[in-house]
């Protein structure tokens, strides 16, 4: 586990409102862009400012026209131009932050888009099974698209909203003191409303998130699941259950709205009072003599102007906590940090024996108190074909898993050439392995990406020979498109035994030092396996093999055959000397697949 958990992060972190926390998050997330953000808000400042000219010369004017003269005629005319001028460069300077805006939204999607991947691409396996796919996708892409938002609503409102009103109360300070204060007092009045009414929102609102999580699971669950769903005949009750929480969420929806709805009408209350106060300080201003007509409309307008922004700064309080939770969620994911820890200067062999080695090996998965292994000790020769065998659960796959580094053991270590494997660069050791995995992979790609994937610049004929070892040429014969046929997403279009042979025929075509077999051939009649066993009698030759299977027919020729149970190595030798085992493991299943006429 990364930094997430030792930061403590969860739910009541936000609901304690840590605000500034999530400007801190969002802020890192943003590295790349800090420069572009700084230049930004520079030309939001002069832009805010720009604003104020406008309404200041319509003052001058005013002021001018109400005592007017023929004389000061030029001068009005200056001031008609001045403010065309003000006008123009401030929608100059509007057009500059707006592409500057939309520069830094871009680039921010696609440097934290492309960071999550990368991210993802290198955290190691222990990560991956823990988070469940969908989690995965939805966290990347909920957080790109709140972040978005949130950046849009604070550049375009926020920041120049609330640095209007800061000018806007310092030039109000500046023609009379009470003016300002009125501004002062109402904008306090109104921001201390908006936290009040999000405060009591909160829980609704965290309500809702949740049961929106619900429902977009389950949702999840019965599409990936649709065959089950089908074969069950449950439809019915899957859409029921989708139709009863989406109609609880709008009721909740509805509610909250409702809320939020009648605080307004307090908000309108506090804005429409700030705007009376201005109009009888002005009034009163003016019937003593403070300040000219002109002074007052300029008043009147940049007051209006700054008490209608107060609403949209209301609004980012709102958009923070609808997406606090993605965005720190996108935070935290970026600070995980791969389980399995690349040494900086790890050796990077050109080539290997392939000789592995476990001493005192244990291993416990992530949650659960079980032992997978427990101290393992074995020994994996190079150029032979080691298998492992033995009951489900007993470790097996574990094993070729330690074999490959996607776990580290909690005590005693693995040796590969008599090097602890955790000294060697990752790919640097990982190039020269192959696995035909338990459940093989396919790629929604065509049949000769899929096999090869490993090496995607080998030739027609080097795909084909390695097919033909796999004894899969046959069946992509028989597609119509060959090679080229579509496997469909995770191959659903292949059979299982098809899928298994397109995944022997990818690792053949990787030509490994080490070549892993984790029942490869389960899912195959036992005369396709006979074809695929004497070929793989060829291709083992000069290579580290090891071979996994419950038939123990598929293993009875290996060199060493190691039997492992609840975690423990409990038999090894060769199939004669295991079978003449009194007692043991090994001569209980053999006789049991015999009795029961099993291959
Ligand atoms: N990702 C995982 N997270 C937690 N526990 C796991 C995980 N994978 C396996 N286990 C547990 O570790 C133990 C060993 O599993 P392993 O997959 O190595 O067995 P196996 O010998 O390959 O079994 P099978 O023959 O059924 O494939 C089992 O008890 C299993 O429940
Ligand atoms: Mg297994």
């Amino acid at each position: 586990m990364g930094k997430a958990k030792e930061q403590g992060f969860s739910a009541e972190k936000i609901e304690s409102y840590d605000i500034h926390g999530f400007w801190v998050r969002i802020w890192k997330l943003l590295e790349p862009s800090h420069k572009q953000i700084g230049r930004l808000l520079a030309v939001t400042f002069c832009l805010e400012l720009m604003r104020l000219v406008g309404p200041y010369i319509l003052k001058l004017i005013i002021d001018l026209v109400t005592n007017f003269s023929a004389a000061e005629a030029s001068l009005m005319l200056a001031y008609v131009a001045g403010m065309f001028l003000a006008n123009q460069a401030t929608s100059l300077l509007a057009f500059l932050q707006d592409k500057k805006i939309f520069k830094i939204l871009v680039d921010v999607e696609v440097y934290l888009y492309s960071d999550a991947f990368k991210k993802m691409m290198s955290l190691s396996l222990g990560y991956h099974e823990k988070e469940n796919t969908g989690n995965k996708i939805t966290k990347i892409q909920r957080g790109l698209t709140k972040i978005d938002e949130l950046l849009g609503n604070f550049f375009w409102e926020v920041a120049p909203t609330s640095l209007q009103l800061i000018f806007t109360a310092i030039t109000l300070f500046v023609i009379d003191w009470r003016f300002g204060l009125v501004i002062v007092v109402f904008a306090i009045v109104f921001v201390l409303l908006t936290i009040g009414i999000n405060k009591a929102v909160y829980p609704f609102r965290k309500a809702r998130f949740k049961m929106e999580e619900e429902a977009s699971g389950n949702m999840t669950q019965a599409i990936i699941n649709i065959n089950a769903v089908k074969s069950f005949v449950q439809e019915e009750r899957e859409i029921g259950f989708f139709g009863m929480i989406r109609d609880k969420i709008r009721k909740q929806i509805l509610f909250e709205f409702g809320k939020i709805l009648r605080q307004n009408l307090k908000r309108n209350l506090v804005i429409d009072s700030g705007r009376a106060f201005i109009l009888i300080s002005g009034m009163y201003l003016i019937y003593q003599g403070n300040i000219t007509i002109g002074t007052m409309v300029f008043v009147y307008t940049i007051s209006e102007k700054a008490l209608l922004s107060l609403y949209r700064i209301s609004r980012l309080y709102d958009r923070i906590m609808e997406s606090a939770e993605a965005v720190d969620r996108l935070y935290y994911l970026s600070l995980e940090e791969s389980d399995i820890k690349n040494p900086k200067h790890g050796l990077k062999p050109k080539s290997l024996r392939g000789e592995i080695e476990f001493k005192g090996v244990d291993f416990a998965y992530a949650d659960s108190s079980l032992k997978a292994l427990d101290g393992v000790n074995l020994k994996i020769q190079s150029d032979c074909v080691t298998a492992l065998a033995g009951p489900s659960g007993g470790g097996k796959t574990t094993v070729v898993r330690m074999v490959y580094r996607h776990y580290d053991p909690t005590s005693g270590e693995v040796l590969l050439d008599g090097k602890n494997i955790k000294d060697y660069d990752l790919k640097g050791f990982r190039k020269f392995m192959a696995i035909v995995p338990q459940d093989v992979e396919i790629f929604s790609a065509s049949i000769r990406d899929n096999i090869s994937y490993a090496k995607p610049h080998a030739t027609d004929r080097e795909i084909r020979a390695a097919a033909r070892v796999a004894n899969a040429e046959e069946f992509i014969a028989q597609f119509p498109e060959g090679y080229d046929t579509l496997a469909g997403e995770r191959g659903i279009k292949l059979s299982g035994g098809q899928r298994q042979r397109i995944g022997i025929a990818r690792a053949i075509l990787a030509d490994p030092r080490i070549l892993i077999f984790d029942e490869a051939t389960s899912s195959l009649d036992s005369y396709s396996e006979k074809l695929i066993q004497d070929a793989m009698d060829k291709i083992c030759k000069n290579r580290t093999v090891i071979l996994i299977a419950h038939r123990l027919s598929t293993i009875r020729k290996a060199d060493k055959i190691i039997v492992l149970e609840k975690g423990k190595v409990i038999e090894s030798g060769s199939h004669h000397e295991l079978a003449k085992l009194d007692g043991g493991l090994y001569q209980k299943l053999l006789q049991l697949q015999q009795m029961g006429d099993v291959d």
